[in-house]
């Protein structure tokens, strides 16, 4: 399950998911829970195949809305079910969606009460593929996804895996938690399109000795919301993370590290092409000289540790000659103001996102700063995906014109 699905992301947003007739619809169930968790009203659409697989009972009961399955409803109260119930949404989603009703939205047909309201729509169309491999790869259905793309349909999926059949390939509707997700990010502006974007994350480990090490208590929640953020604003994230326990965001490329040192060199190692580096870790300021080869064993005697600089990640990014758009955060327990704006000269950054920890750690609330060359910049105080989100914004703006 995964935990950063926040309950306001899709608040006052109408859907209307059509569930057509495949295995898959079991899994409609879980979806009408989760985006009604995040906030959606959903309206579900019922196909005859869909009925087969889930009664209405189920998804009325989940969505608290009445369930349509005909065309001649008469609980509409002008019988005008296919222009209702997309008359204010902000989107349709099927899922799953068969090949079949694949081909009947890419032929405009129109003989049900679902396929009818995709083709009176105003509203865009999300479709989750869900079908066995060689349905999916028959030269048919290639035809009729590409028509979809090129008719501005938003494909969701599918996924590889194991299938009701048994076999194991592409075909398979994405997981309730990916749609969810997946829809959530349809509704995101996206100023990073194109954009390439590496950050660090999490707290780093400086190894003493096989089994103990020097670290602190960075969850690395701010970091992962803020790659979630800008992989929802359209661009490449590459993650470079310390020991963290957090799922790693949808789209997400994370590539996980332990030391400072080992943090610098995976840095540099997905630098190249990238617009926007974003220094979110919590890295150590120091590491033991020398870690020792086997475990310390314990002795009377007094221990002392000699410890050497880490190197600043973010100050040498920052000052290599084609730098991308650095980003820095300054986590103080006060002072604000100058600490952060101190370390944003020091760093040589265009930008740097400072908060009061006393205010924001833990909770689901963050409020911040942001720093730039314009001065300074309050947030208001938000739920955490919608600060992640005010900060892709406010860089995405600052970015020069690729
Ligand atoms: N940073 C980094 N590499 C380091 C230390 C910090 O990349 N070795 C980055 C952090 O990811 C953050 C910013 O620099 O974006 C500020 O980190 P912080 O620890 O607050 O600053 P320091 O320069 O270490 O100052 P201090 O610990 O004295 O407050």
């Amino acid at each position: 399950m995964n935990n950063t699905i926040g309950m306001i992301e899709l608040k006052g947003r109408k859907l209307v998911l059509g569930v057509t007739g495949g295995v898959a619809a079991y899994k409609a169930a879980e979806l009408v829970r989760l985006l009604g968790k995040a906030g959606a009203d959903v309206h579900v659409v019922l196909t005859e195949g869909g009925a087969r697989f889930v009664t209405a009972v189920t998804f009325q009961a989940l969505s608290g809305n009445p369930v349509w399955t005909d065309l001649w409803d008469p609980r509409m109260d002008n019988n005008m079910a296919h222009i209702d119930l997309t008359r204010d949404a902000d989107a349709i989603l099927v899922a799953p969606a068969t090949a079949d009703v694949m081909a009947k939205l890419v032929l405009g047909l129109a003989d049900d009460l679902l396929t009818t309201l995709c083709l009176a729509r105003e509203c865009p169309l999300l479709v989750a593929p869900a079908m066995n491999r060689q349905m999916w790869e028959n030269p048919a259905t290639r035809r009729n996804v590409a028509q979809l793309a090129a008719d501005g349909v938003a494909l969701l999926g599918p996924g590889a895996g194991e299938q009701a059949c048994g076999e194991v390939g592409l075909g398979r509707m994405l997981e309730p938690e990916e749609l969810c997700e997946a829809v959530i990010a349809f509704f995101q502006p996206k100023p990073l399109a194109g954009r390439r974007v590496v950050m660090t994350a999490g707290p780093t480990f400086e190894a003493i000795d096989p089994v103990r090490g020097i670290t602190n208590s960075s969850s690395g929640k701010m970091a992962y919301g803020l790659a979630r953020a800008c992989v929802q604003a359209g661009a490449e994230v590459t993650l470079v993370s310390g020991p963290v326990a957090l799922p790693v965001p949808a789209g997400v490329e994370k590539v996980p590290v332990r030391s400072a040192l080992e943090m610098r060199d995976a840095v540099f190692a997905a630098l190249p092409g990238a617009d926007v580096f974003i220094g979110v870790a919590a890295v150590a300021d120091y590491r033991p000289v020398t870690s020792a080869e086997h475990k310390i064993k314990k002795s009377g005697a007094e221990l002392s540790l000699t410890l050497t600089p880490n190197p600043d990640i973010l100050a040498e990014v920052a000052s290599l000659p084609q730098a991308p758009f650095c980003v820095g955060f300054a986590a103080e327990s006060r002072d604000l103001d100058t600490y952060a704006e101190g370390k944003r000269k020091a760093k040589k950054l265009p930008l740097i996102v400072g908060n009061l920890v006393q205010d924001g750690l833990g909770g689901d609330d963050n409020q911040v700063v942001l720093f730039d060359e314009q001065g300074r910049h309050p947030l208001p105080k938000a739920p955490k995906p919608e600060v992640a989100r005010a900060i892709v914004a406010h860089l995405a703006a600052l970015l020069p014109v690729s």
